[in-house]
């Protein structure tokens, strides 16, 4: 886009936005002088705008972002709809497409295998446990998996809850209070931030991946806080790089804290056998107090878990809000989840495959003289284009070409570092990785 189009559009954004603040304004007016005679219930203009959803400050970002996208003449790119399972290739509409935005790094999600252990479970259970497991009593599945997951950590013990985001979440909150401090990776994954912000602890964070800046904000205030938790991921998913984690459990040590690994990105991707960071990076498990991870990514499944020592596990597994008042894992997600972890580790190659598929995405990338953040090409590689509209334009032109990639907008990173992100899977061809090449050579190039 020319300067004086990025002008106009910018131009028309901000009168539009201004049309939106005024039509807010006009219609709550009328209203106020209506029921302001009220003695009990006197409303002023700013209570009546507060009840009028369209004045959120979320929905006007998002009325913004739609005007963008029609200015720009693109359709948006969320919420697109797979009309069968999304897997190395889809069908969004009554288009064939090659896909890179769904992770089920494995290809696990369509295993025949992982297929008949959930029919079974349906089968056999019904399709819900219909209450928490503490009042309601559990399924012998539930054991099994937490059971197979501690072993994959030589911990002691698991416990799956039933979702990702809600195993940090309540984890945290129910780990942390008020006299303690949560210290987390710049990058940290949004579940960390609302669990610190419901656990009522200081939070700080520190540059990605930077354990020496950790080190020094330790030193600095370790000595104001009874207990300290670290957390870091094992694989962050908007860049696709990894901690080097023995570094982290030496700081760890010397300070006296807890740390929180995040496996959601790591576990089936990284590590000789799949088994995760501390593989990668050759570490103890057990050098790691709270092991997490998401059953939503190579196990295919939904929910998340935390593995660590007995003490630990008895806590969350009594305490936990999100875990106590909350329904247990259903039948048709607790199987696939122990299905797919048992293939994981019958089955190396899919992690080999993977890392291999990514490797060949982000050198072709690079060759193309494009930008690749920090991406060590384990599974998620970003494609850094500096602006939002880039992002946006070149991810609806890359599905013109027949290839669904999602751009990740201002403000889900900073505008300058809006991007591409692709999810590669172990069932990618190399002829699809290169066919995506192929297109983004040609539409960087008339870029
Ligand atoms: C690092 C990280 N942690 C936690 C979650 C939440 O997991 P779920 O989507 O399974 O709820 C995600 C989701 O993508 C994630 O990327």
């Amino acid at each position: 886009m020319n300067p004086d189009d990025r002008k106009a559009l910018k131009d028309r954004l901000l009168n539009q936005a201004r049309a939106i603040d005024s039509a807010r304004h006009a219609q709550a007016t009328p209203i106020d002088r209506a029921v302001s005679t009220s003695e009990h219930y006197p409303l002023t203009e700013t209570l009546v705008t507060t009840t009028d959803f369209h004045s959120l400050e979320g929905y006007r970002r998002i009325a913004m972002m739609r005007t963008l996208g029609d200015s720009l003449g693109i359709t948006s790119p969320f919420f697109r709809c797979h009309q069968r399972r999304a897997g190395a290739t889809s069908r969004l509409g009554d288009q064939d497409v090659i896909n890179f935005a769904n992770y089920d790094y494995l290809g696990l999600a369509g295993d025949r295998r992982v297929l008949d252990a959930t029919h079974q479970a349906i089968e056999y259970y019904g399709t819900s446990v219909s209450a928490s497991r503490i009042v309601a009593g559990e399924r012998p599945f539930h054991g099994a998996l937490e059971r197979e997951l501690a072993h994959c950590y030589q911990s002691d013990d698991a416990l799956a809850f039933v979702s990702g985001h809600a195993t940090n979440v309540s984890t945290i909150a129910m780990l942390v209070g008020t006299r303690d401090l949560i210290i987390h990776d710049s990058l940290i994954h949004n579940s960390v931030v609302v669990g610190a912000s419901v656990s009522g602890a200081t939070r700080m964070s520190f540059p990605h991946n930077d354990a020496q800046a950790l080190d020094r904000l330790l030193f600095d205030h370790r000595d104001r806080f009874e207990r300290v938790l670290v957390v870091i991921e094992g694989h962050y998913s908007m860049d696709g790089d990894t901690p080097d984690l023995a570094r982290f459990v030496e700081v760890k040590r010397r300070h006296h804290c807890w740390l929180m690994v995040d496996e959601a990105h790591s576990l089936g991707v990284l590590g000789a056998t799949g088994l995760g960071l501390h593989q990668h990076c050759r570490v103890a498990p057990g050098d790691v107090d709270i092991w997490m991870g998401t059953l939503s990514k190579s196990l295919a499944s939904c929910g998340g878990y935390i593995a660590g020592c007995q003490a630990l596990v008895d806590t969350l597994r009594y305490l936990a809000p999100g875990f106590l008042y909350s329904v247990g894992l259903a039948p048709q997600l607790a199987a696939p989840a122990r299905r797919a972890l048992q293939v994981l580790q019958e089955e190396p190659w899919r992690t080999t495959r993977l890392t291999q598929n990514a490797r060949r995405l982000l050198d072709g990338i690079q060759a193309l003289g494009l930008n690749t953040g920090s991406s060590e090409g384990h599974a998620i590689v970003p494609l850094i284009l500096g602006s939002s509209a880039r992002a946006a334009k070149l991810s609806h032109a890359l599905l013109a070409a027949g290839i669904n990639v999602q751009p990740i907008l201002h403000p889900a990173v900073p505008e300058r570092s809006a991007r591409l992100r692709f999810f590669v899977s172990c069932e990618h061809q190399p002829d699809q990785i290169d066919q995506t090449l192929s297109a983004l050579e040609r539409l960087t190039n008339t870029d």
